[in-house]
């Protein structure tokens, strides 16, 4: 990997895209952040910006060329959770999740291409989840959301692979950061109660228990050294990777059984 490369990170204030900026930056690379909150670092620069205001986006862009940067690598990772049954979900919630985890990776997608269509290069990392796969219960928006970013991004490369720029989908499992106090959370009605608090429980001991943000940084510093992209990359424990080929492998019936089980729902 060259080394000054320019790299845009979205949600740098906290999380996986805090680490993935300091680890970056601390390689020599040129390491823009864009998040709301100022994450105080010698190792990169935070762009305060709200990414589903594309106005704000297409400044935040601006200020990068204006410093005279290429845009080597766009990671889409700002991004939130949403938790509740599907019946108890309100429409302001379901946009607000989809206009943040869809539009606004969108945006920067076509905020940045022009650049990159100019230099004729470029890669574009939409960080997605182990659950875009498969229907998480009492996830199913946020399944839903990074679902439907998985399909943008398949799309894309056929047509942004003429100037040599490259997309995909990075598939984490759980990752040890705040993202469950940041989840939207819908109030869950009264059927719902006894098994979303176990359901609930258990996704929150898994993010506990998950992979350190450090290991996403390593796996994307090898991901990125690679010459052609395959549309999708799963990162994160054995246990929740294999869920996926279990999915496409397994009669239905048996893999909803091994799911509920998993979910601690039998
Ligand atoms: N942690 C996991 O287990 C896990 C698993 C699979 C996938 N992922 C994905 O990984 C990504 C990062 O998650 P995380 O665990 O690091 O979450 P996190 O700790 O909650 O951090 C989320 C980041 O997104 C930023 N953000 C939220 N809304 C924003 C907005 N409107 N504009 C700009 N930035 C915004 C936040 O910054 P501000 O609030 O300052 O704006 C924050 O820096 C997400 O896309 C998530 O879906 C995480």
């Amino acid at each position: 990997m060259k080394s000054n490369k320019t790299i845009i990170i979205t949600g740098t204030s906290g999380g996986i895209g805090f680490v993935l900026a300091e680890y970056f930056g601390k390689k020599g690379h040129k390491v823009y952040g864009l998040s709301r909150k100022t994450a105080e670092s010698p190792y990169f620069i935070t762009i305060p910006t709200d990414i589903t205001d594309n106005n704000q986006v297409q400044a935040a862009i601006t200020k990068v060329l204006n410093d005279g940067q290429n845009i080597d690598l766009l990671i889409n990772n700002a991004g939130m959770g949403m938790v509740g049954a599907v019946e108890d979900s309100t429409k302001d919630d379901i946009w607000k999740l989809f206009n943040l985890n869809l539009v606004g990776a969108v945006q920067l997608m076509s905020a940045v291409l022009p650049a990159m269509r100019a230099q004729k290069n470029g890669q574009i990392i939409n960080i997605s989840s182990i659950g875009s796969e498969m229907g998480l219960p009492f996830r199913g928006f946020y399944s839903a959301s990074k679902s439907a970013l998985d399909k943008v991004t398949e799309a894309i490369r056929y047509e942004v692979s003429p100037w040599n720029i490259h997309v995909c989908s990075l598939h984490l499992g759980d990752i040890k950061t705040k993202i469950a106090e940041n989840r939207v959370k819908t109030s869950v009605s009264d059927p719902y109660k006894i098994t979303f608090s176990k359901v609930h429980d258990l996704m929150n001991s898994h993010v506990d228990d998950g992979t350190e943000p450090l290991d996403v940084a390593v796996y994307i510093e090898k991901l990125i050294l690679k010459d052609h992209w395959k549309a999708h990359y799963y990162f994160g424990k054995f246990g929740q990777k294999i869920g996926v080929p279990l999915k496409w492998i397994l009669p239905q019936r048996l893999y909803e059984k091994l799911m509920k089980k998993y979910n601690k729902l039998d």
